[in-house]
């Protein structure tokens, strides 16, 4: 079975994330890379990604995307903006179709709920079959350490194409 991870990330937890995931499943991975980066300091941080997110704007993608149709399962990852998918990963969820594919989909998030984002994932998706979820608070080398037999149960879940919640 062939499977990517296509992931969004500012600050790099959740490409923390992501490398750690596709490296234990062997999978192709692909960084969703805007032509125009958000701020990753202070208030503007937050207003424009907060902004984007809730108004659903979108930016500019500094590659294509990639071409889903050698892939059976998609998972896609992606960090909470204002309580919900980050403005970039949405506006790629809208133009991507996962049309029979299988999904495991993957939050990071400061501690905030992550139910919202999964739910609008799963709303906007409804091409795709979703088997599993996992998240993850401000994930670093040593928390994912620490997170490791979850990781492993999630990875071998994908790898089975078993649900996983
Ligand atoms: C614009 C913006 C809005 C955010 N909103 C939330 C939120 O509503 N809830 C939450 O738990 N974390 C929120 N965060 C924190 C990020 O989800 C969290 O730090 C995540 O791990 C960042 O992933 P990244 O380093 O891959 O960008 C927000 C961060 C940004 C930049």
């Amino acid at each position: 079975m062939n499977r990517i991870l296509i992931y969004y990330s500012s600050e790099g937890h959740t490409r923390l994330v992501a490398e750690k995931i596709s490296e234990m499943l062997g999978c192709d991975v692909f960084e969703l890379q805007l032509v125009k980066p958000y701020p990753t300091k202070g208030f503007l941080k937050f207003y424009y990604g907060g902004r984007d997110s809730v108004f659903h704007f979108s930016r500019a993608f500094n590659k294509p995307f990639p071409d889903l149709s050698n892939y059976e399962v998609v998972l896609l990852a992606t960090p909470i903006w204002a309580g919900t998918v980050s403005a970039p990963m949405y506006s790629y969820l809208k133009k991507a179709s996962f049309l029979q594919k299988d999904l495991y989909l993957i939050a990071t998030c400061s501690g905030g709920d992550v139910s919202k984002c999964f739910s609008t994932i799963k709303k906007i998706k409804t091409d795709g079959h979703t088997r599993g979820e996992i998240s993850f608070v401000n994930p670093t080398e040593a928390t994912l350490q620490q997170d490791i037999e979850r990781l492993k149960a999630f990875s071998s879940a994908v790898l089975s194409n078993d649900s996983f919640q």
